[in-house]
């Protein structure tokens, strides 16, 4: 396996990978690139040179596309979304809440994959949790309290005709977000989980996505949730993404959260995305 050029974030999790031209990756690149990703979860490529078919080709290095139920593709690529935000717009930020990518679906995404193209000078960051240290320093009263518990996750509070992206955005959006009447669905999956292909236990998802407990009242349930989600953000299992343009950042979507920051008032800002769907053959456990 070739030996990448990697300087982690010094952080809870991420890396940056240098030396690498994303275009052109032969199977052991991939490979090499598949083990870091495990190692760090997030790795950013700085100084990629990618368009869209370029996007896509390495997004399928690692799975198949995954499913992207509340998203408009950009023309021409049904798997690449826009993530953008125009420098005089008003709707509320993306993505702004803490999450898994669509922790929802029965067979959730195992990552993501977003490149820059325009970045604003200041603020825009995308800030990670890694989950797998959360449980990992996790209290034994919490973890007690959540081992073997299922949780319930739909994307209602989001994707619904009365979720925040639904019928009442009304101002201007430049996304091309599809709310719709199936985001009422739910979909159950463990609060603790071993990850597909380290074996390491973590915690899958967060409030959000996660609208229950099974087999838990409400008003106990909610709680709950609410206490997990404040260990989860904690400071020290964070990454700070700084982007700047031409960068690809992917992420495992199985063991971490991130969220979008703000803070760019009056700059554009755009980044093509693909999902890196649940992928059969390279599950160990
Ligand atoms: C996302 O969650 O896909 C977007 C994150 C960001 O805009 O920083």
């Amino acid at each position: 396996m070739p030996t990448l050029d990697i300087t982690p974030s010094g952080q809870a999790c991420g890396a940056t990978v240098h030396g690498v031209d994303l275009r052109a990756i032969d199977v052991d690149t991939v490979a090499a690139i598949r083990s870091a990703w495990l190692t760090h979860k997030v790795l950013a490529f700085p100084g990629q040179d990618l368009s869209d078919d370029d996007l896509e080709s390495f997004t399928l290095r690692f799975g198949p596309f995954g499913n992207d139920p509340f998203f408009a593709a950009i023309d021409g690529h049904p798997h690449v979304a826009a993530i953008m935000r125009t420098a005089d717009e008003t709707s509320s930020l993306f993505a702004e809440n803490w999450h898994a990518d669509w922790s929802f679906q029965e067979y959730p995404p195992d990552g993501t994959c977003l490149y820059s193209k325009v970045i604003p000078p200041t603020g825009g960051d995308t800030l990670y949790a890694d989950q797998q240290a959360a449980l990992a320093a996790m209290p034994d009263d919490l973890r007690g309290r959540l081992e073997g518990r299922t949780a319930i996750h739909s994307a209602r509070g989001g994707y619904a005709p009365d979720g925040t992206y639904g019928d009442d955005d009304t101002a201007e959006r430049s996304m091309r977000i599809r709310p719709s009447v199936d985001a009422y669905a739910t979909q159950t999956h463990p609060f603790i989980r071993t990850h597909p292909e380290t074996g390491a236990e973590t915690l899958y998802s967060t409030i959000g996505y996660i609208i229950g407990i099974k087999g838990m009242a409400d008003n106990e349930a909610r709680p709950l949730i609410g206490e997990l989600y404040a260990w989860q953000i904690r400071e020290e299992f964070r990454y700070r993404h700084r982007w700047e343009p031409n960068m690809l950042v992917m992420w495992d979507n199985r063991c971490t959260l991130h969220r979008a920051t703000g803070g760019y008032e009056g700059h554009d800002r755009l980044l093509h995305r693909t999902t890196i769907g649940y992928n059969a053959s390279v599950r160990t456990t």
